[in-house]
């Protein structure tokens, strides 16, 4: 007999999909040898989930939900989708007029939400605008979008890329940060170790190689802001796109607010010496491991977010750091409380209802306290109410 909790390792995933894996698994080692041996764990991670047709977020399977892999908060409730829509709507009342940019939109429901939402709010958004790296879920969320009424169906627009320049109104990413591709490293007595992919009897493995210089310096600034030098062992992440991602907002913002969500730590907690394997997590049905050679394309890989080094990027490309908060305070101080009141109507069992599908939102040892919201503006007149409660900007 097999456990539950080992049957779904067990489980064959279906013909189509082992063949998709077997395609992908064929790629990257390709790819293991034009790189001689070991290829860079960022590399990886960048075909395992974004490889044309065969990548995780590209070959066209259910990924979100409780169907597929895994759970975001959008799905979890509209309610987040509509705390977050009245903070749009504050920073649209006070620019007059302006868009909204969404960036990975996931399944689109966020955005079905969100728009629905503003509409109630009377700040509609002159553009409802997506960026997103995967065609597929742009044809998912191209769906899902396809059930808005016309007058807010007509706003959505995908870009190929972010605007370049001049965007005024609000930037929003939800779990995307973790979606950006890490390199890996090893701490070692004399230096740094990068931990790569190699193959061993065909199969996948991890590959150790001396660091290059800008693995090195990564973690020399890493050990500099944690005051000590990490521990002999240690192994961690690093995510050499996460800076450049987030000076891309820092141009294109003219006048708004970007609000970043995403599971992370400020920098002290994640490369906290109790941290020493690192943040990586894989999704495969439900379940979080930390075998990312499990079924290539099969399953989600992640890492978590260093707010310190988001924060430090934003605040380098000219934006200013307007709030830090968990996501359970965020949405508390946006008034999800009140949201929840106005549905219930007075309905006690309506209202218990309701608060039991926003628990998992809110509630610490759910998704209240790992999943973190910074928000970065400029040139904004107004405050955003959400920051109310608690701004732990000072932990960065
Ligand atoms: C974990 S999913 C989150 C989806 C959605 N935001 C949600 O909360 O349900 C990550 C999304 O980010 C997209 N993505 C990853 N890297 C991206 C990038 N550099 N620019 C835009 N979208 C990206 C993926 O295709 C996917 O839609």
């Amino acid at each position: 007999m097999v456990c539950g909790w080992c049957s779904w390792i067990l489980t064959e995933p279906d013909k189509t999909a082992v063949e998709y894996s077997h395609q992908l698994n064929d790629r990257i080692k390709a790819a293991i040898a034009m790189a001689g041996g070991a290829l860079d764990f960022s590399d990886f991670m960048s075909l395992a989930l974004y490889s044309p047709g065969l990548g995780y977020y590209s070959a066209g399977q259910t990924r979100f939900g409780h169907g597929g892999d895994f759970i975001t908060a959008p799905l979890v409730s509209s309610f987040f989708a509509k705390a977050l829509a009245g903070q749009a709507a504050v920073v649209l009342a006070s620019l007059g007029s302006g868009d909204v940019l969404e960036f990975g939109a996931g399944n689109g429901q966020m955005a079905y939400d969100l728009l629905c939402e503003l509409d109630r709010l009377g700040h509609c958004p002159e553009h409802y605008y997506v960026v997103d790296v995967s065609a597929d879920l742009k044809a998912t969320q191209a769906k899902t979008l396809a059930g808005l009424p016309a007058h807010l169906r007509n706003r959505v627009e995908w870009l190929d890329r972010p605007p370049g320049a001049g965007f005024r109104g609000v930037v929003i990413a939800n779990e995307v940060l973790d979606a950006l591709p890490v390199r890996r490293f090893e701490r070692e007595v004399s230096g740094v170790s990068a931990l790569g992919v190699g193959e061993e009897d065909g199969r996948l493995c991890w590959r150790k190689t001396p660091a290059d210089q800008v693995l090195i310096d990564a973690v020399a600034e890493i050990e500099a802001d944690i005051g000590e030098p990490l521990a002999e062992g240690y192994q961690s992440e690093w995510c050499p796109s996460l800076a450049p991602w987030v000076n891309e907002l820092g141009r294109l913002l003219d006048q708004g607010l970007i609000l970043l969500i995403d599971y992370g730590y400020p920098r002290r907690e994640f490369y906290h010496p109790q941290r020493g394997m690192g943040t990586l997590v894989c999704h495969y049905r439900h379940h979080a491991h930390d075998d990312p050679f499990f079924w290539p394309g099969l399953q989600d890989i992640t890492a978590f977010v260093d707010f310190t080094a988001v924060a430090r990027a934003g605040v380098n490309s000219g934006l200013e750091l307007a709030g830090f908060a968990t996501q359970g305070n965020f949405l508390a101080g946006a008034g999800i409380g009140q949201i929840l009141e106005r549905e219930a109507a007075g309905d006690p069992n309506r209202a218990a209802e309701l608060a039991q599908q926003v628990k998992p939102l809110l509630f610490p040892d759910e998704m209240g306290e790992r999943f973190k919201v910074m928000a970065f503006s400029r040139s904004l007149p107004v405050t955003l109410p959400a920051f109310s409660f608690v701004d732990h900007c000072d932990r960065l």
